[in-house]
């Protein structure tokens, strides 16, 4: 079967088709992975590093430009020898068995986009509409075949998931497709959102996350440590706005931020950051005796983090399986979401399918 997937939450319009061998999976632990058919992504990233952050407003308007042509795109590059267009609509039915879209949490006015398209292509198509969980979509990043290889191993279950992004950091805990406990989240900044205010502090273009990584290569180890928040806490909670702070203290000493400033403080941030991120969720994958760990979310795209866990589970000698997405599936796409819809398949009604920026799976 195939599934077009829309997401709009933020500032990415994104469409995509993924193709299974088999039928919708509503539980159990078949777990053969999608392949990825075409994936499209339109961004308004560099309007928004003009303005050094997310204007909500300009973010929906650029939403409305793009959500057409990228999912006519997403289409066209899924069957390249089809005529579909959105123009010829009553001439042919896109090859496509659902529509899955991304109904929260996010920006309300990006959301309702995406939410009202799928809608419209739900009712025309006469397609079933499945809503998904945006944090949901991050973590089954993971269940996409890398390079449309049919390979990978399987994500054995229970698993523990870590979603980092821009707007959320948290723990849960996976007993099977969509059973997810949630352990423990950021009582405060997430940690892609630790990475952006403090690249705007360092006088770094939005989003901060990459560019702190990239001025880290040539940081030096021993110039600044900052504190590693709430590492010794008993539970699964995450605290980064303490950490904004110490980097606003040690700016303000300064006269004039020198590049070679900037790297050294990136790399002191990176590893803090990281550093808590891996510990607390080895902590919970040992707490809960989990086969696999998996990783989603903007943050996932960091190297540093990638190879940080990668590396202690080696060095605790655990036997657990590290499930990590491709970089390009880390941040916003809608493969992700269509994706997480084919493995809790679960159509609703055109009708009753809203946009809701609160919602959360916990
Ligand atoms: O998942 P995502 O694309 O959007 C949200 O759902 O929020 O995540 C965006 C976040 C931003 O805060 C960005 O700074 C961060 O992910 N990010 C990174 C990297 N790439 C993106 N953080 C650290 N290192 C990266 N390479
Ligand atoms: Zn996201």
């Amino acid at each position: 079967m195939r599934i077009l997937g829309i997401e709009t939450s933020c500032d990415e319009t994104g469409a995509a088709v993924i193709e299974a061998e088999s039928t919708p999976i509503q539980s159990g632990s078949k777990n053969k992975k999608v392949k990825l058919i075409s994936n499209v992504l339109a961004s308004s990233l560099t309007l928004h590093s003009k303005t050094g952050g997310i204007i909500p407003e300009t973010a929906a308007r650029e939403q409305i430009k793009y959500i057409i042509p990228v999912i006519e795109q997403a289409l066209v590059k899924s069957n390249p020898n089809s005529e579909w267009k959105m123009e010829n609509l009553k001439m042919i039915n896109p090859d496509i068995d659902a529509i899955a879209v991304t109904v929260g949490p996010g920006l309300i006015g990006s959301l309702l986009v995406g939410v009202e398209t799928a809608k419209t292509l739900s009712y025309i198509f006469r397609k079933p509409i499945i809503p998904v969980n945006h944090l949901f979509g991050h973590i089954y990043a993971n269940w996409i075949m890398d390079n449309g290889k049919w390979k990978m191993e399987n994500i054995l279950f229970p698993a523990v998931a870590l979603v980092v992004s821009g707007g959320h950091t948290d723990l849960v805990l996976m007993k099977n497709h969509g059973s997810i406990k949630w352990l423990g989240g950021t009582r405060d900044d997430a940690a892609g959102e630790a990475f952006d205010k403090i690249g705007r502090l360092l006088g770094l273009p939005y989003p901060g996350g990459p560019e702190i990584e990239r001025a880290a290569e040539k940081g030096d180890p021993k110039a600044f440590k900052f504190p590693r928040p709430m590492i010794d806490s008993d539970d699964f909670d995450f605290s980064f706005s303490g950490l904004k702070t110490a980097v606003l203290r040690e700016v303000a000493k300064l006269d004039k931020i020198e590049e070679k400033t900037v790297a050294d403080i990136s790399l002191a941030v990176e590893e803090a950051i990281i550093d808590v991120l891996v510990y607390k969720t080895l902590k919970a994958a040992q707490k809960y005796k989990v086969k696999s760990i998996l990783l989603g979310g903007g943050v996932a795209a960091n190297q540093s983090l990638r190879e940080k866990l990668k590396w202690s589970m080696v060095n605790d000698k655990l036997s657990i399986k590290l499930f990590v997405p491709p970089k390009s599936l880390c941040t916003d796409n809608a493969a992700m979401i269509a994706a997480a819809a084919f493995y809790n398949y679960k159509p609703v009604e055109w009708r009753r399918v809203t946009a809701n920026s609160e919602l959360y799976f916990y």
